[in-house]
């Protein structure tokens, strides 16, 4: 790849997505830039920069983001945050809930990918609160993940640990040409709102505060003031006393932010603020 359309690839993806490709990515960019070459039969990624300046590129721009970013996720993906939700967070907030006259318990998952945390949120909230409403919002910089998120068909082999009883409650399996497959179930998949959003493009449409944000594992693909940035929304998204969950390689540590950390990939807003 030349050094001029890596610069251009660089800045456009920075443009579209803030998420940063240093140079030692410009071999995993090219390898991925692949795959666009092939859909679009161009012989050269010089070519693809053009295509990519010339008008109408607002498709193909869409295209380059999905095949830039890095959409590996899995049900229960550090499950501690999921133990933590469910024997920490819920009876917290539950208490809260009566007290504050809340009618709903919302979360937010922020780069949801294909679901798998959604859903896992979802689960989990289903049998360890079956007596208070609750509703999730979800949402992704790529479409092309979403769909995938919105029908909610997995393949056997991804369920991962769950136990089998988890997997019977919460999916429909698939016979005859579905065989292998595991739908969630329509009761959990209609409280979990998919959405398209770009993280840091605007304010989120949300008019509900959050009990607890996932933000987990996006973070990593951004710099330090897009990560300061970006924990600052979300922030004013959470309740006082709500929950940021982000991932376990991600810290906090070096950014400019309001919260307290409670334990690993765990921060609190505070209770007054
Ligand atoms: C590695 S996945 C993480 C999925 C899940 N949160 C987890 O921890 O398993 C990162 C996701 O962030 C999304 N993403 C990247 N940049 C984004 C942005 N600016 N706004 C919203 N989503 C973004 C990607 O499309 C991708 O699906």
């Amino acid at each position: 790849m030349r050094d001029s359309d890596f610069e251009f690839i660089r800045g456009l993806v920075y443009e579209r997505s803030r998420i940063s490709l240093s140079a030692e990515k410009r071999e995993l960019v090219a390898a991925r830039l692949g795959k666009r070459l092939r859909a679009t039969k161009l012989d050269s990624i010089s070519d693809y920069c053009a295509l990519l300046k010339a008008p109408g590129a607002e498709e193909e721009l869409a295209n380059l983001i999905d095949v830039i970013s890095t959409n590996h996720t899995f049900f229960f993906r550090e499950i501690a945050h999921f133990d933590f939700l469910r024997q920490t967070i819920v009876p917290e907030m539950r208490a809260r809930a009566a007290k504050e006259r809340w009618s709903r318990f919302n979360v937010w998952s922020a780069a949801s990918s294909s679901g798998e945390e959604p859903y896992s949120i979802a689960i989990t909230l289903a049998d360890c609160m079956p007596d208070f409403p609750w509703q999730i919002e979800a949402t992704d910089i790529s479409r092309r993940v979403l769909a995938k998120a919105r029908d909610g068909i997995y393949k056997e082999e991804t369920l991962g640990k769950m136990p089998r009883e988890t997997v019977l409650r919460h999916f429909q399996k698939g016979f005859g040409p579905h065989e292998g497959n595991f739908r969630v179930k329509a009761d959990l998949r209609n409280r979990v709102n998919f959405r398209h959003l770009n993280l840091l493009e605007g304010e989120p449409p949300f008019r509900e505060p959050f009990q607890v944000i996932f933000c987990r594992n996006v973070m990593i693909y951004f710099d330090r003031p897009t990560q300061e940035e970006l924990v600052n929304k979300l922030t004013r998204h959470l309740v006082p006393g709500g929950y940021l969950l982000v991932g376990h390689a991600e810290s906090l540590t070096a950014i400019k932010h309001s919260l307290q950390s409670v334990r690993p990939a765990t921060y609190r807003k505070p209770l007054s603020s």
